[in-house]
Parts: C-alpha cells; structure tokens; sequence
C-alpha cells in the first residue's frame, strides 16, 4: 500500500492547474449507457474511482476508447444490466447506473451499497423516484432489481432530502420516459448542470437544473455528443487550503471560482487574501495570522461537506475556537483523531467539531480513513514541523489526480512511498 511521506514548512509557490471535476465525470459515464451512439467526454480526471466506473461499464456492455483525458464510449446494446456488490461496496457511486439501465433497457439489478467510512449512505430516495416513475422495485439477496418493462412514465418526484447522485440518477432515469416528470427539492450542485448540460447536447428535455425543481419532458430516444466536464472546484478547494495552510502564493488556475464561493468567504473572513486575477484562476496569499471562522456544511450553494476535513485542518493553524458543524454525513471527523496526533486541539460533540488554534503541528505516522480526510491530512503535514507519513494514500488516489506531483512543483515537500 503507497504512503506519502511529507516534509512540512515549505510555502508552497506557483500555479496549480485544475483537473475535469469526478463527481461530474461519474454520472457523465453512466450516461452514456442511455444511447448506442458515440458519447465523447473531455477532461476526465484520471483518478481510481473513473477507472472503476469504466470497468463497471465496460462488463455492462460498453466500449470505452480512452485518450489522455477524453474517453469515448460506445453502448450497442446492454449486455449485462447489473452492478455487483464487489463494485458497489469500492465506489457507491456505481448505483448511477440504475436509472440509465431501467430507462435503456427495462431494467437492472444493482447491489446495495452497505456501510461506509463518512455515514450510512443509503440509495432508499433513488428507489423511491424510480418506483414514483413506474419501476417495480424488488430487493432479495443484498441488491435492488428494478423492472419496468413498458418503459418509465414522467411524474412528480418530491425528494424527502436533497441527494445530489439521487437527483442525477433521477434525471437519467426520466430523460427516455413517456411524459413530463418533475424533481423538487432537488439538488443544485453544479455536477447536476453539468450533467442536464450533457443530456441535452445528447437530445434530452431538461429545465431548471441549478435549481431546486428540475423538469424534464421524456423523448423517444438520445444521441452521440460531446462534452467537456466542468473543474473539479473540491480540488480547486483543497489547493486553494494548500496555499492558505502554508502561507504561500499560489494561483489556482483552470476553476470556476462561483462554484466554490462558500470557500472563498471563508478564508477571506479568516484572514487569507484570495483574489481572482482572471475568469478561470484564484490567487491565494497567506497574510500572517489567520482567525478562527466557524462553519457549517450545507448542500450547494453552501460549504461542501467535501471541504470540511481540509477546512478542519486549517482552522488548526488559526486564532481563536472554530466550530465546524456537519450536517449531511453522520460520522464524517474521521480525520480529527489523526490531526490531533500532529497536535491538533479538536473536541468532538455530535455533530459539531471544536477547533482551538492555532497549535503547533508536528509530523507523525497517521491513516488515511476516506479522500477528503487523507487530503486534510497532507494539508495538515504541509504545515508541521518534520516529516508526516501518511498510511493508506489509495484513499486519495480515488479522487485526486498525482496530487502529490501538482504540490512538489509548488514546491511542497512530498514522495510517494511504494
Ligand atoms: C455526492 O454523494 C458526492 N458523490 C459526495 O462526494 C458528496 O459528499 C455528497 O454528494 C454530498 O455533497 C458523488 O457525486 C459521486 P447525497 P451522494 O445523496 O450523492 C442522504 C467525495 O468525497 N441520503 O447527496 O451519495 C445521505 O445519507 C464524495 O467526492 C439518503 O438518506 O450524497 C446523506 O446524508 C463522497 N437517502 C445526504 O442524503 C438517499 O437515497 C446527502 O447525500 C440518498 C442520500
């Protein structure tokens, strides 16, 4: 298993570009299963979890030409409509294909997911839209089959939470279904734009995404298209961190700074000076001390759930007692215990995370639990006193692309150990 080993202390310096976004890229691949025409996506980010996207796909029956960062796909026809349980327990994402299966072919059987590291993450509100379009949902045996052999027909689809997978398997599923269905309460996340974006390039009806209701008219059948995924802004956001945490200058280029406009307050409110020198790039520089800032996660436009470990280890190196509250995963501070093993001040209650700063960090052995929290991890080791070596950095190769080459040629001290 790889390690990092880190030498903190260094101001990191220099650009840092931005990768395609994963979690746009993942249901852009699943729906390529809605057509047998060619669907060509641009800036997929070469990452642990698309692979295991493609290999899902490829048993499916898709054909995926890769290319540096584009991949083809090519679906003649579905050849095993199922997504089983040694995918699914590795990625949970996998349950994306369930709505393009049942909307392409009538139907799918898909395992469910189980436990995982961040919270319980269950996928009862995708089969509650489902069954809502006409599916006949059957579980037996760890997984979900869904059946609907007329095809889907459009209808009202109220989510009892929002769920960003859930509204994009949703959206798939009632793209090629007979009549107008509508999502409410559904999530606004700029992955699901993009992704009503492709759709559409592909012939689907689709209004409203980026708000909270979502309809879509049902057409007979989609084609080929080309799209270009949008920047993945929880890496623009880790960067961004990585410039803060370590009082450096870095200029973070290739983003959509909207998209990560929560963040950007934050450091802003906690002392860092964050500019946008141009459309696509924000320029980070450490200014001295930084303050303590609470926060509070929330679906988009709020602060991503997905930055908090990160934002969890820079409040370490800030004046004053931050309160980081969760609110969409249950049991996602995995990352405190191993920051305070660096010397981390951080008390635990419920949902809420008390951060007393700023503490010296000092580098140690710790482990990685999930991405987000290995990525607090190198942020935190980026800062310490002495070398860090992080355990288990597969974690990070899930959704980071060579995060530790982008932070060497901004001069950070970091190796992979094989
Ligand atoms: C997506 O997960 C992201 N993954 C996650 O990214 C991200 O943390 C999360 O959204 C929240 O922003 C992808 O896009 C591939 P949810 P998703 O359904 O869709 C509950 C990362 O680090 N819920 O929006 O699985 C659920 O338990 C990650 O890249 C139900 O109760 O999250 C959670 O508490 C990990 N029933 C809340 O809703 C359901 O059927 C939000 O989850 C579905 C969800």
């Amino acid at each position: 298993m790889d390690k990092f080993a880190i030498t903190g202390g260094t101001a990191l310096q220099g650009e840092i570009p931005v990768n395609g976004s994963k979690n746009s890229a993942l249901p852009a691949l699943a729906a390529a299963l809605l057509t047998a025409e060619p669907v060509t996506l641009r800036r997929i980010p070469r990452v642990r979890d698309i692979r295991t996207m493609q290999r899902l796909l490829v048993d499916i029956g898709t054909k995926v030409d890769a290319d540096g960062d584009t991949v083809t796909l090519r679906t003649p026809r579905i050849v095993c409509a199922e997504a089983p349980y040694e995918l699914v327990k590795t990625m949970r994402a996998s349950s994306l294909v369930l709505g393009p299966l049942v909307a392409r072919c009538g139907r799918a059987r898909v395992s469910l997911p189980g436990g995982c590291a961040i919270g319980a993450r269950p996928i009862n509100l995708h089969i509650f839209g489902l069954e809502k379009l006409g599916a006949r949902i059957n579980q037996a045996h760890g997984y979900i089959e869904a059946e609907a052999a007329e095809g889907l027909r459009g209808a009202m689809v109220q989510f009892d939470r929002i769920t960003v997978t859930g509204t994009e398997d949703l959206m798939m599923a009632a793209v090629l279904a007979k009549g107008e269905t509508v999502l409410r309460n559904a999530a606004r996340e700029p992955e699901v734009s993009d992704l009503a974006d492709l759709l559409t390039k592909m012939g689907a009806k689709i209004e409203g995404s980026g708000t909270s209701t979502i309809r879509i008219q049902g057409v007979e059948a989609l084609h080929g298209a080309e799209h270009a995924i949008i920047p993945d802004r929880i890496e623009a956001g880790t960067f961004l961190i990585a410039g803060a945490i370590t009082g450096g200058d870095v200029a973070i280029t290739g983003c959509v700074p909207e998209h990560i406009g929560a963040l950007v307050s934050k450091l802003q409110q906690a002392g860092a000076d964050v500019t946008q020198p141009d459309a696509g790039t924000l320029r980070v520089r450490g200014a001295g001390r930084l303050r303590s800032v609470d926060v509070t996660t929330e679906e988009y436009p709020g602060f991503a759930t997905d930055l908090q470990a990160q934002y969890m280890a820079l409040m370490t190196q800030a004046e004053g007692i931050a309160i980081v509250t969760e609110t969409i995963f249950e049991n996602r501070f995995m990352h405190a215990p191993e920051l305070a093993r660096m010397g981390a001040n951080i008390r635990i209650e419920g949902r809420q995370a008390m951060v007393a700063g700023p503490r010296e960090l000092t580098g140690a052995g710790v482990i990685a639990s999930d991405l987000r929290a290995s990525a607090s991890l190198v942020l935190a080791a980026l800062a310490a006193r002495g070398e860090t070596v992080i355990d288990r950095v597969y974690h990070i190769d899930r959704g980071y692309d060579r995060i530790e080459e982008k932070l060497a040629r901004a001069g950070a001290k970091i190796r992979r150990v094989e």
